[in-house]
């Protein structure tokens, strides 16, 4: 399976930004496959660039409702009309910053599946929690909690991010993410079945460049990255597609 790098561009890029990144990135790539969580004012823009290319265009974060009084937010039949595929669904800025909470992002999972969107589920534990060994605890409750009453849940992709790597530059290694990853596939088993948990891909984040991208790539368990601020360069985005620079 290709490796799925998905640039996460977080509050970065007008929509005439977004469009000079795609333009550029279109001609790089030939055929390969492109994701890009892009800020909802960018997300148009971007869909039009990327006509006739294999970019998918995400948004980075959704409402759990269709539509109502909840001023300032988005909605997921709002981005599937502009063409979004895809959707960052608790995201640990907007877990940490945000106040979002477990069952908060288990309802706009289950409002992006029924609406036709791919949920990328963040997960991932805080230094704190590593250091007091709560790490498994901490992915177990967050994945369950997600899924919890939902019976098919894919499409789904997962993006394990420990928060201490977020931004940081203190990338986990390869051992520790696949460590990480390993855990995640098993609790996904347990949910549904081995072959299902099997078929969902995993992601890393949390610091990903091109120089350290290829140890984690090299992982069982690592079918991707989500990354944050080496998506933001489009030749750097390149050589995170081509699985960086050794
Ligand atoms: P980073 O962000 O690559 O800048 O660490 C990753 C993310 O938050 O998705």
């Amino acid at each position: 399976m290709e490796p799925i790098i998905i640039a996460n561009w977080k509050m970065h890029k007008t929509h005439e930004e977004a469009r000079s990144f795609i333009e550029g990135l279109k001609p790089l790539i030939a055929g390969k496959k492109a994701w890009i969580a892009s800020p909802f004012t960018a997300i148009s823009s971007a869909v039009v660039a990327a006509e006739g290319s294999e970019i998918m265009i995400g948004a980075q974060n959704m409402h759990d409702a269709l539509q109502g009084a909840f001023t300032g937010q988005i909605s997921a039949s709002m981005l599937k009309a502009h063409g979004v595929k895809f959707v960052l669904l608790g995201h640990s800025e907007c877990r940490h910053i945000f106040n979002e909470s477990d069952d908060l992002i288990r309802r706009k999972l289950e409002r992006a599946l029924m609406e036709g969107l791919i949920p990328v589920l963040c997960i991932g534990e805080t230094l704190k929690e590593r250091e007091s060994d709560q790490t498994h605890a901490v992915l177990r409750r967050q994945l369950m909690s997600a899924l919890e009453g939902t019976t098919d849940f894919t499409p789904l992709i997962v993006a394990y991010e420990p928060v201490w790597a977020i931004g940081t530059g203190k990338v986990a290694s390869p051992e520790l993410a696949q460590e990480a990853h390993l855990t995640c596939r098993k609790i996904l088993a347990e949910l549904s079945s081995e072959q299902v948990a099997a078929s969902i891909p995993i992601l890393y984040g949390g610091s990903v460049k091109p120089e350290n991208i290829a140890g984690l790539l090299a992982q069982p368990d690592v079918e991707g990255a989500l990354v944050g601020g080496a998506s933001l360069d489009v030749n750097s985005y390149h050589q995170l597609l081509l699985g960086g620079t050794t």
